[in-house]
């Protein structure tokens, strides 16, 4: 029976192989991860993670052919195919930092692997990683290989948080790099196999190993610019007086430009776009190539000017000032369908509105009150450590609350802002919401899902990305 092991039982790591063991009963998968918690949690009834669809693929074989563990090197030893699945965080001293990789977790889960293994191994790297990496990690085996031989293989994935599960069972490609020497293409034909099991083979793609690592931070970095190219336009359509829901309608039909990804919003959040495109930048700068650096930067400034923009329209509103003001916050995470708040650009919406001394009132389907005064407290890049390695314990914010009911969160609160998607905002009793709000009231709707008119009717002041302003609030600046 072949095994697989995979170190690291995060976003990526548990869905990836719960899949992999639902679709290859004759194959031996183990999680494993250095946090207890997080082990434990995937061994109960509550997942450490919410994703549609999951619970129900972990539940099929979990005790069968999926097991969840802490005993990594047993684990690891045993295994033929290494999945490597830790966090890359983005370093935050010394060199490189606030752009490249911190690779300290990748590089210790390397010499575990020599350190245990007793056969040959194929290492697959799963997390996304700088290019070159994989040559690095074959220097930490092969020097520490005591007559092992190893073959390293890129399999960056491309699953989206909220869709997960759908993208794992129907994915639009699976990337597999690999050395082009025989025992190189073995190794891809190896894992080529396992997926086989599911995906049509037009859909496996094979290259070397620096295409499939920088495939990965390329296409990340292209669908973040997508988001940034739509966001730049909406302050534009603000200005004017278009409408950048048509726009992008119109802009989207173009075949060459498609619709996805093209809805103008109070910017992108997520554990990778950021990091990755920092990583990209990273790699430029280090071949000398400066302005390619540049325009790759540009998309993280647009995206930081978008959610300063969103703070600015808020307290610009309100008379310039939001001090003891209370605001609802109507969703955390950075998208829907997801608990995930890292990078979520409500964190950096709340710093700034509490910077301007607002009182908040949180609610969010699927974050949990801890979770958001961590968020709130932490430095940047320190939420892309293991758990235990985080800050210990949250800071207590006075000025904030986190409450389990979108009409407690606004309750007497001057202003409501909408900064996840969540299906469950776009159906709220907004007169309901109105009767027990501080007057004027105003939505800031960071998601565009509201039904601008009909809240408008009601009696609130609308602000929606990209759209024609509300009479109340034009001639205000809301240039950050
Ligand atoms: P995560 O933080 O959820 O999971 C990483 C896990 O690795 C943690 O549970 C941590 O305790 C564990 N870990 C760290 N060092 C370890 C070691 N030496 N031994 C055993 N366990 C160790 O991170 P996530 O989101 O799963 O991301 C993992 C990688 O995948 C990152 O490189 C990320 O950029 C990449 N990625 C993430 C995607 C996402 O949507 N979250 C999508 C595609 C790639």
């Amino acid at each position: 029976m072949v095994k697989i092991c995979c170190i690291g039982a995060g976003y990526v790591g548990g869905p990836t192989m719960a899949v992999i063991a639902l679709k290859c009963p004759a194959i031996e998968v183990a999680v494993v991860d250095i946090s207890v918690a997080r082990i434990t949690a995937w061994n109960s009834d509550q997942l450490p993670i919410y994703e549609p669809g999951l619970e129900d693929v972990v539940k099929q074989c979990r005790g069968k052919n999926l097991f969840f563990s802490t005993d990594v090197e047993k684990h690891v030893s045993e295994a033929d195919i290494i999945f490597v699945s830790v966090n890359t965080p983005t370093k935050t001293r010394g060199l490189g930092a606030g752009k490249a990789a911190d690779l300290t977790y990748w590089e210790s889960a390397a010499r575990m692997i020599a350190d245990v293994a007793k056969s040959d191994k194929i290492v697959v790297e799963k997390s996304t990683v700088p290019v070159k990496t994989a040559e690095a990690i074959e220097r930490i085996l092969t020097h520490n290989s005591k007559g092992i031989k190893y073959q390293i293989l890129s399999n960056p994935e491309f699953l989206a948080e909220g869709t997960a599960i759908e993208d794992l069972f129907n994915p639009d490609r699976v990337l597999i790099g690999g050395r082009e020497t025989p025992d190189g293409q073995k190794a891809i034909q190896a894992l080529k196999s396992v997926y086989a099991h599911w995906v049509p083979e037009e859909r496996i793609i094979c290259t070397n190993l620096w295409s499939a690592e920088l495939s990965k931070l390329a296409a990340n970095a292209f669908l973040a610019q997508r988001i940034s190219s739509v966001n730049a336009m909406s302050a534009l359509c603000e200005a004017t007086g278009a409408d950048v829901a048509q726009v992008a309608h119109a802009v989207g039909k173009d075949t060459r430009i498609g619709p996805k990804f093209l809805n103008a919003s109070v910017g992108f959040g997520g554990s990778c776009f950021q990091k990755d495109i920092l990583n990209l930048v990273y790699i430029c700068e280090c071949n000398g190539l400066t302005e390619v650096a540049n325009y790759w930067k540009q998309v993280i400034k647009v995206n930081d000017y978008q959610k300063n923009r969103f703070v600015n329209r808020v307290v610009s509103s309100m008379f310039n000032t939001v001090s003891g003001k209370k605001i609802a916050i109507l969703g955390f995470a950075f998208k829907k369908d997801t608990g995930d708040t890292r990078e979520t650009p409500a964190i950096d919406v709340c710093k700034g509105l509490l910077g301007d001394k607002a009182r908040l009132s949180i609610y969010d389907p699927q974050v949990t009150e801890d979770q958001i005064k961590r968020d709130l407290s932490m430095n940047k890049f320190d939420w892309d450590h293991p758990v235990h390695l985080q800050p210990a314990s949250p800071l207590s914010v006075k000025e904030l609350s986190v409450v389990w009911d979108a009409y407690e969160a606004a309750k007497d609160a001057h202003g409501l802002c909408i900064l996840t998607e969540w299906d469950e905002f776009k159906t709220l009793d907004f007169q309901k919401l109105y009767d027990n709000m501080q007057k004027p009231a105003f939505v800031f709707d960071g998601r565009n899902i509201v039904d601008v008119k009909k809240l408008r009717e009601i009696g609130f002041i609308v602000y929606s990305v990209g759209k024609p302003l509300d009479p109340w609030l034009k001639d205000m600046p809301a240039v950050a």
